[in-house]
């Protein structure tokens, strides 16, 4: 039987209510966060797409979990718990838990990265590239060009260009490359996913030459429907069978158990060496807690554990989940709004630099334009733009990424079609009258992860 919908195979069992606010609260609101909606108090936003990162709603089956937790501080059978269902769903032999992702991060550029290191990557992640930069190394993006163009329709934007690959592996050598940095399902692209073939090409070519290659692997459930849906002779396989596949074309992986596993905090660096993974244990126990917890309670490694079955247990989570993205995405095209293209997995991209042509890109149009869509009608989004981007530690310039991006990213079995449909109406009357939108400047810059706290104002 061929179903027409992705209608969601859950039933709401707890409702949360949440605040509408009238235009004058969030004119007032947005001014006093410094027009950074990070700044925001939750209770003055409607509907929260900041991120999809801890917003997840858990099952009754995760929520029972947190009951039999085991809180021991060594040897917790819920750690024991976690270990086996890493094992059973990305198949890697080794876990090292942390409090988050960057706690993964962390560890993995401190066991690996010496100063003067490459780290080439498919694209930076925020919190990655600081972590490689921190011990002295230094990221080189090496994803495929089509990345960078908001309206190419290129299915598997977050590729690895191979020829990039080699060429940096050329230019500093394999003694100065600890791993390649590969991310799935490319977040600062718009959540686009790579194929199994390139990765497989680029996992061969890194072991030619004896270089590892690390996953992120935070949302590598959503760049395995992708595949399925997408790549030549994968549609008969199940998400679980590509995740599988796409983690045993790596050496191990970061995760971030707040989005993919449907934990609101958790994390891990996974391994398959028991050498490597020893020394992160080493570091683990200074920095995060006790090799047997990492930064996580009991309680949280059950549901953990409980979150990475059920990503996979049947298809339809993924399909429902990547299905409410893609309609929030078609009405947006729909109304004329640019975004990018193919729509990803976790969220919907708005071109900032498109939709705010009359703003130049040091005026800040993406955050000019998240600011903006909050006070409409109290749609929380984030830029993803030069303000993420930062500046080079080298010489204090910004950072000048080609894509100039708001996301509206969707947490997961949180809200409802008729959410979206009020974030594409907000979304549409902010574009009707998007040339009244002015640019912004800082009043207060952080001098690192800038965009989590930085103050701005308008230009008039
Ligand atoms: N890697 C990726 C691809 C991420 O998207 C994130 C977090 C991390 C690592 C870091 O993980 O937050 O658990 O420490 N992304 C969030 C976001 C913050 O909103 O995209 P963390």
């Amino acid at each position: 039987m061929t179903r027409r919908s992705w209608a969601e195979p859950w039933k709401i069992k707890m409702v949360e209510p949440i605040r509408m606010t009238t235009g004058e609260e969030r004119e007032r609101a947005i001014q006093e966060a410094g027009y950074n909606t990070f700044l925001l108090r939750s209770d003055d936003v409607y509907i929260d797409l900041l991120t999809d990162s801890g917003t997840s709603a858990m099952s009754d089956h995760q929520w029972a979990g947190l009951m039999v937790g085991d809180e021991s501080y060594a040897g917790s059978r819920s750690f024991h718990n976690l270990c086996q269902a890493v094992e059973d769903v990305y198949g890697y032999p080794e876990l090292v838990p942390t409090h988050q992702g960057r706690g993964a991060e962390h560890i993995l550029s401190q066991i690996l990265i010496k100063p003067g290191d490459a780290i080439p990557g498919n694209m930076y992640f925020t919190t990655t590239r600081f972590h490689q930069e921190h011990p002295g190394g230094t990221f080189v993006d090496v994803i495929v060009d089509e990345a960078h163009q908001p309206e190419s329709d290129f299915p598997f934007k977050g590729n690895v260009d191979l020829v990039k690959l080699q060429a940096v592996i050329d230019e500093y050598g394999v003694d100065r490359i600890p791993y390649v940095s590969v991310e799935t399902n490319v977040n600062m692209a718009g959540g686009q996913p790579m194929s199994l073939e390139n990765l497989r090409a680029t996992y061969d070519l890194c072991h030619r030459q004896g270089v590892l290659l690390m996953l992120d692997a935070t949302r590598a459930v959503e760049n395995a429907w992708f595949i399925k849906q997408r790549e030549g002779g994968q549609m008969d396989r199940s998400v679980a069978e590509i995740l599988y596949e796409i983690c045993n074309l790596s050496d191990g992986a970061t995760v971030s158990s707040k989005k993919d596993n449907l934990v609101n905090i958790g994390g891990f660096l996974a391994l398959r060496d028991p050498e490597l993974a020893e020394r992160a244990r080493s570091l683990l126990v200074a920095f995060e807690g006790l090799h047997t917890y990492g930064g996580m309670s009991g309680r949280d490694m059950e549901a953990l554990a409980r979150g990475i079955r059920e990503m996979v247990a049947t298809d339809d989570h993924v399909r429902a989940r990547i299905g409410q993205v893609e309609y929030l995405g078609d009405m947006l095209f729909k109304a004329g709004v640019p975004i990018v293209r193919p729509v990803g997995g976790h969220g919907v991209f708005v071109d900032a630099a498109k939709m705010l042509d009359h703003l130049p890109q040091e005026h800040f149009p993406a955050q000019a334009l998240t600011a903006a869509v909050y006070a409409d009608c109290g749609v929380r989004a984030m830029e993803r733009g030069i303000v993420s981007a930062g500046r080079d530690p080298e010489n204090g310039e910004h950072h000048v990424p080609k894509l100039e991006l708001m996301r509206l990213a969707i947490p997961r079995r949180v809200y409802t079609q008729a959410h979206m449909d009020v974030v594409a109406e907000s979304i549409g009357a902010t574009y009707e009258r998007r040339h009244e939108i002015k640019g912004l400047r800082f009043t207060y810059e952080p001098k690192s992860l800038r965009f989590f706290q930085a103050r701005f104002e308008p230009i008039y």
